[in-house]
């Protein structure tokens, strides 16, 4: 059984990737998209939003703890799709996903992410491009809604992805117009699962081990994606592992949480080319994430989100004292 850390623009970048498998119960992160349009990107581009392929990494693309990364790509024109992917494996990518999911307007405009699932043909032919043009032993695979204004074409979208090549395919149960909107439909997913030969993934409103357990019931796939879950609870994966090995539960402590942000706030100080203002901007997206499941975070916050020194953040946050043992 699988579990993969989903790509959240803005959320889940080379920090986050780092610190949260380092929790453990990640087989794969996705990289937040790369966006791609009628031309070669530069290396330089392909580095700065998958920091992992530079060589300091040992191995390449994957997270110091040796989860294995895939970037994601997102756009329509196959060539230029087809040559990136190509590009990003010379430069040391494990896999390649592409993204059939965003909703953002800016980039559904332009025929990208969510709005090519209204034409299954496209979808398919963008991912056989891809498949054709990097060497069969990188999986390629993608990320889909259930559909655009409704479901109708859920089973066409799959297939066509399956019948491209993918190795296996991500399905966030809900359509675009839903958004973000819960509830996910996961028993949409059961028989688009049982239709396919290639394995489904499932993603959407996983936030807790009794989620994945409902998910998985009602969706019949075993293999998950999980997003803002991971950001609200660090270890969610690690909790749904242990479940399933029939293990005690180990929820991390305050503490544990601490020396992670510490972590986090030392990471992005040895980042020389991260300008210093940014710093404590993400510690406080961290902390506003972890309110839901950390009372101490939910107390924190209203001070901490006044503080824009990075050294005074850091401080604060690993002086609030701990409320449970
Ligand atoms: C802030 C944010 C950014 C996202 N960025 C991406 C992205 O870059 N690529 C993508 O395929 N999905 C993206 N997603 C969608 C997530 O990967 C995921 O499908 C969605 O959040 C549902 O899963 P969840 O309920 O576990 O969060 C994003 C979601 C959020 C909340």
């Amino acid at each position: 059984m699988k579990i993969i850390l989903a790509p959240m623009d803005g959320l889940t970048d080379v920090y986050a990737r780092e610190l949260l498998t380092s929790i453990g119960g990640y087989d794969y992160c996705v990289t937040e998209f790369l966006r791609v349009t009628d031309t070669l990107l530069p290396s330089r581009v392909f580095l700065r939003r998958f920091p992992e392929l530079k060589s300091n990494y040992t191995p390449i693309s994957h997270t110091k703890d040796g989860t294995s990364i895939f970037l994601q790509l997102l756009g329509s024109d196959k060539n230029a799709l087809a040559e990136n992917a190509a590009k990003a494996v010379q430069l040391g990518a494990n896999g390649i996903d592409l993204n059939f999911g965003c909703p953002a307007k800016t980039v559904n405009r332009r025929n990208g992410g969510a709005s090519l699932l209204q034409y299954p043909d496209t979808i398919n032919q963008l991912v056989e491009a891809v498949r054709k043009a990097v060497p069969t032993d990188i999986p390629v695979t993608a990320k889909m809604r259930l559909g655009y204004d409704n479901q109708d074409l859920a089973h066409d979208n799959a297939l066509a992805i399956q019948e491209g090549g993918a190795t296996w395919v991500t399905i966030h149960a809900r359509t675009k117009k839903e958004g973000y909107r819960p509830p996910a439909h996961w028993e949409a997913l059961s028989p688009i699962a049982d239709l396919l030969t290639i394995p489904v993934i499932a993603n959407g409103e996983i936030w807790s081990v009794e989620d994945y357990f409902s998910c998985r019931q009602q969706s019949g796939c075993e293999n998950v994606m999980l997003g803002r879950g991971a950001m609200v609870t660090p270890d969610l994966a690690r909790q749904i592992k242990a479940t399933l090995a029939n293990e005690p539960i180990q929820v991390l402590k305050w503490s544990s949480i601490c020396q992670l942000l510490e972590k986090l706030y030392h990471l992005m100080l040895a980042n020389t080319a991260l300008k210093e203002r940014y710093i404590a901007p993400r510690l406080k997206v961290w902390v506003k994430w972890l309110m839901p499941s950390y009372s101490e975070a939910e107390l924190l916050f209203p001070s901490l989100k006044k503080i824009n020194d990075p050294h005074h953040a850091i401080q604060m946050i690993k002086e609030f004292p701990s409320i449970s043992s």
